[in-house]
Formats: structure tokens, sequence, C-alpha cells
């Protein structure tokens, strides 16, 4: 993990400068998206194109999953036609694992199910170990807010941000809260908000059939007024709900220089490249 971390931030101090030794040149990796995605998916697409390399999407909703062919058997597939390796981001929480178990090329988890978004929690750590400057994140304390219960990107940066010595309070309502939580948890962020250095706040995932009360905003979001007390960093995984887990305003990167949630997304580029470089390059 830490050795990942430093070569992410190695392309993101070398920005412009960098010059690649095109580590991925004449290899192809396919992008299996079976769930839609904005970020990760141009991302890795990015991070390959930097790296070299050349990527191809195959999106669920447009490929053969759709007549009924099993993920192992489209991995399998790609697999035949020479790629040199499958991101993969499905609903099934084993998909990841079990198409690894069948094919002869690295696979990477881009997301699965509710449990697992590892990439992310790797970029959201290069993300907050440069904001913190520091190489690892002991003494911090870290919320992530809201729906706990759908978000692989909570369960993935629990472990994370632990492993990197970070003390992790999860807060939000109870019915959105699951009850395999291996930290602490909260349904009192005004008082969690008090204590941390940074908050991650999560979209309530409406198309997981996410419930919400009328009072949500109220008790959960970062609203002006409590991101006006906060002086810590904001994080955000993306997509957004603006006006619902956070404010407007409070959202706009230009609100505050601790507002890192672009920041994410350019780590993100980075990031995905020192894993493909490690991995296929
Ligand atoms: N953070 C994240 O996974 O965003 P996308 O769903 O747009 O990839």
């Amino acid at each position: 993990m830490i050795g990942l971390m430093k070569r992410a931030t190695h392309f993101l101090d070398a920005g412009d400068r960098y010059e690649p030794d095109s580590p991925l040149a004449g290899k192809i990796i396919a992008n299996l998206f079976m769930e839609n995605s904005t970020r990760t998916r141009c991302s890795f697409a990015i991070a390959t194109k930097r790296l070299g390399g050349d990527s191809i999407d195959l999106l669920g909703s447009t490929s053969s999953a759709s007549k009924g062919e099993t993920l192992v058997d489209t991995a399998l597939n790609l697999e035949a036609m020479g790629v040199a390796g499958i991101v993969v981001r499905c609903s099934e929480e084993s998909g990841p694992q079990e198409i690894a178990e069948q094919v002869g090329i690295p696979v990477i988890n881009a997301g699965s199910g509710t449990t697992a978004h590892p990439t992310q929690a790797l970029l959201d750590a290069v993300t907050l170990t440069r904001y913190f400057g520091k190489d690892d994140l002991s003494g911090e304390h870290i919320a992530i807010v809201g729906d706990i219960k759908h978000s692989r990107v909570a369960m993935s940066n629990i472990e994370g941000l632990t492993k990197l010595g970070a003390k992790v309070t999860v807060v939000g309502p109870e019915e959105l809260m699951p009850n395999n939580i291996t930290c602490e948890s909260s349904s009192d962020f005004d008082s969690v908000l008090a204590e941390v250095s940074a908050t991650m706040m999560l979209r309530v995932q409406f198309e997981r059939d996410a419930k919400v009360g009328e009072d949500y905003r109220d008790k959960f979001g970062l609203t002006q007024e409590r991101a006006q007390k906060f002086s810590g960093a904001i994080l955000h995984p993306g997509p957004i709900n603006r006006g619902l887990e956070i404010d407007e305003n409070v959202a706009n990167i230009n609100s505050s220089p601790h507002n890192l949630i672009l920041s994410q997304v350019t780590n993100g580029v980075a990031t995905r490249m020192a894993i493909l470089e490690h991995l296929i390059g």
C-alpha cells in the first residue's frame, strides 16, 4: 500500500514533467464496467494512456451480459482476445475474485457490491497524506458520514485509513448503518465533527433503495453552517447529491482550501497509474 502511494505521489509531483517510459506500450487493458461510473472508468482509461497503453470499455448495458452471459464468461472472452488486464466493476461482491480465479491475467477491483472499492480507498489515502504532509495518518481522526450501509467506499476506507494509523468514526442514521462495522460509529454528526481532522461525506445511494427522512440534511449534511465551524479536510468520492449530504456552496471547490473533492479525482489518475504499472507494466 505504502509503495503504491509513494509511486502515485511521484506521478503527481512530476505532473506535466512526467516522462513516461511507457510500461504499458503494446498492451490493452479491458475496462469491464457492469455498473455506471464517471471517475473510476475515465481515470483508469487516462492512467492506461499515460503509461503508453490502450484500453477498451465493455459496459454492462451494451455487452452480451444483457443476454445472460456470466461475468466470468465475459472476462474469459476478453482474455481470449489478448487483453493484458481486466478492470472490473460489478454488483457481485465476489465478482473480481471469481474472475481472478479463472483468468491468467491481473484483475483490478474497480468497485464490487457494497463491500469493496480498494482503488478509491488508495486514492483517498494519497489525498489525505498529501493534505496532512505525512507518510501515514497516525494521530488523525477521520469521519465517514452518510449512507454507510450501501457504501463500498466506506468499507474500503475503514480498512485502508485504519491501516495507515487513523482513527475512523462512521456517522449516519441507524437505518443506514450496517451491523458489521469494525470501527466506532455515531449518529451525532456535530459532536464527531468537533473532534475530527477530516470528514468524508458519502452519497445517499437512492439507486440502491436507500431511504432518508426529511431531516437528513439537518442531521447529517455538511451544511454551510457546519462547514464554517470546521477547519479540517472535506472529501466526497462522488457523485454528489448537492444540497443533501453536502450543501451546494460547500461542495464547490473554491469554497475552501480544505475542500479536496477534485483533488481526489486528480489523485485517482496517479493512483491508478501506480496500480497499473505495478500489476501490468
Ligand atoms: N468514486 C467513484 O467510484 O465514482 P464513479 O462511480 O463515478 O466511478
